[in-house]
């Protein structure tokens, strides 16, 4: 058989055992775990230096051959696939560089750490990472800094972009930038950083990243609370964000999401009855203003604090007078928050846990009911009721067997929209960039409903394939025109990434 000529120089350059080719390995990287989207490769390069990643790209650009940079393969818009063949790179072999500045409150990281890692180490020094997600065991931080993941504490800490002090990357060319030294004021020019995240690994390779650490939580007290409405929900999020400085978290779940995550993951009900709308809420003390110990919550019409074995952890102890713990405040927040019809509250790490895996649990609740058409989007929060309503019509309008799951991060406007049973089931093979007629027509139709209501087609997946077609909804001809001139910039090959984020040329 011919010898690839591209693949006998990446041999050469990081070694025989860093090309791997055995169809059995390769097929582990070709495909996104959601099932929606699987492409094909070559070879997966894994190399495990910077000199190395930049080996790859310099060969790569010369031979003119496309790379799709991957991390753990998290993502959820087909960014990391290699739908039209290109070579993977894999950065999961960055996992060695971790280390915690405490003095300064940073973190050195590789590209390929797990976010869950991190926030161990950073744990470990008595400090926090502010980006918390369900794929923390799986997802890398470099990962998350190409598609600036979000995730659970958006509202509290920002999202990923919002932590870095430096980053180290490899550009299309093979150059290398590095500027690592987390500096907390350093205005000396363009932040490259900020530029890279999000840019979905088609400016460069991110293989190290400085990042900005928190105070470590030292409550913290978790509420689902049940409402007649979505309306109901949406505007008591925002008088709790307005009203609660240590609110952390704001998560909107409907009635049937609800119900599919009790039974496709075996939990008990957390509320005696039904709600068509419910949110999940956290408050975080960072600051020690708060009694320690947790308390049972009293004060609440309807409240189920103790039931079901996630309620309140009537612990006691430690709660000094004139000072209230999180859980008797967010009990009491709760209390005069207009609309509750009935709420479990905790204050101990379990029953949080418990209460946090009603929301967490839902993605991959929808996918034991079929590969979704994910959607991912961002609503001015006036109109985020009616198009929560309005969506499962238009879905049903276009497909009548499927099913519309929707769920978020409200406080930030966001909805995600997860589409079951579709034609397609959902999936995109090879050269397809979002699915069969019928999830395209899906995909029309929610975008275009949140468009008209001036909102976004990505609150935090990014765009990837699965959404570069639609890109023109949010951003204006200048703006696309002004990210191909950076991408010619930086990678003048066209060859990272080439098929994600910006629309095909026309
Ligand atoms: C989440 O917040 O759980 C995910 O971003 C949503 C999804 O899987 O669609
Ligand atoms: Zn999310």
């Amino acid at each position: 058989m011919a010898r690839d000529p591209v693949l006998e120089t990446l041999r050469d350059a990081i070694g025989d055992t860093r090309v791997l080719t055995d169809p059995a390995i390769v097929a582990g990287y070709v495909g996104d775990w959601t099932g929606r989207f699987v492409g094909r490769t070559a070879a997966v390069v894994r190399p495990v230096s910077t000199a190395g990643v930049a080996a790859v790209v310099e060969i790569c650009a010369r031979y003119g051959t496309p790379l799709v940079p991957q991390g753990g393969n998290t993502g959820l818009v087909g960014g990391g696939v290699p739908t039209r063949g290109e070579i993977v790179l894999s950065l999961r072999g960055f996992s060695d560089t971790l280390s915690v500045d405490a003095a300064a409150a940073q973190a050195t990281v590789g590209a390929g750490v797990l976010v869950s890692s991190l926030h161990r180490a950073a744990s470990a020094a008595g400090l926090a990472y502010g980006v918390d997600l369900a794929s923390r065991d799986s997802a890398t931080v470099g990962g998350t800094v190409a598609t600036n993941a979000g995730g659970l504490r958006v509202l509290r800490h920002g999202d990923t972009r919002t932590q870095l002090l430096g980053v180290e990357a490899v550009l299309g060319d093979g150059s290398v930038v590095s500027h690592l030294a987390g500096l907390p004021r350093d205005n000396t020019g363009y932040h490259l950083p900020s530029l890279l995240a999000g840019s979905e690994g088609t400016l460069g390779v991110v293989t190290a990243v400085r990042v900005r650490l928190v105070p470590a939580t030292r409550a913290r007290a978790v509420g689902l609370l049940g409402f007649a409405s979505v309306e109901r929900a949406v505007t008591a999020a925002s008088q709790l964000r307005n009203g609660l400085p240590a609110l952390a978290a704001a998560e909107l779940m409907l009635s049937p999401g609800l119900e599919l995550v009790i039974h496709a993951c075996h939990l008990s009900r957390p509320l005696r009855g039904r709600h068509p709308a419910y949110l999940l809420v956290e408050i975080a003390d960072e600051t020690g203003v708060y009694a320690g110990g947790g308390v049972t919550a009293g004060g609440i019409p309807g409240s189920t604090v103790g039931d079901a074995g996630v309620g309140g952890a009537g612990i006691g102890g430690g709660s000094l007078v004139g000072r209230a713990t999180v859980l008797e405040t967010l009990a009491d927040a709760v209390a005069s928050l207009p609309g509750v019809q009935d709420a479990s509250l905790a204050g101990d790490a379990r029953g949080c846990r418990a209460l946090w895996a009603y929301r967490e649990r839902h993605t991959e609740s929808i996918n034991t009911f079929g590969t979704p058409v994910k959607m991912d989007v961002t609503l001015p929060l006036g109109v985020l009721p009616s198009f929560v309503e309005t969506v499962p019509a238009s879905v049903a309008g276009i497909a009548p067997e499927a099913r519309t799951w929707l769920f978020g991060h409200v406080a930030e406007g966001n909805v995600h929209v997860n589409v079951t049973g579709t034609g397609s089931g959902g999936r995109s093979r090879g050269r397809s960039t979002g699915g069969d007629a019928e999830d395209r027509r899906i995909e029309d139709a929610v975008f275009g409903l949140v468009a008209d209501n001036g909102g976004s087609i990505s609150t935090e997946h990014g765009i990837g394939t699965a959404k570069r077609r639609w890109l023109p909804l949010n951003r204006s001809p200048s703006e696309i025109a002004a990210f191909r001139r950076l991408k010619q910039a930086l990678d003048p090959a066209g060859i990272l990434n080439p098929n994600v984020l910006l629309p095909a040329a026309p």
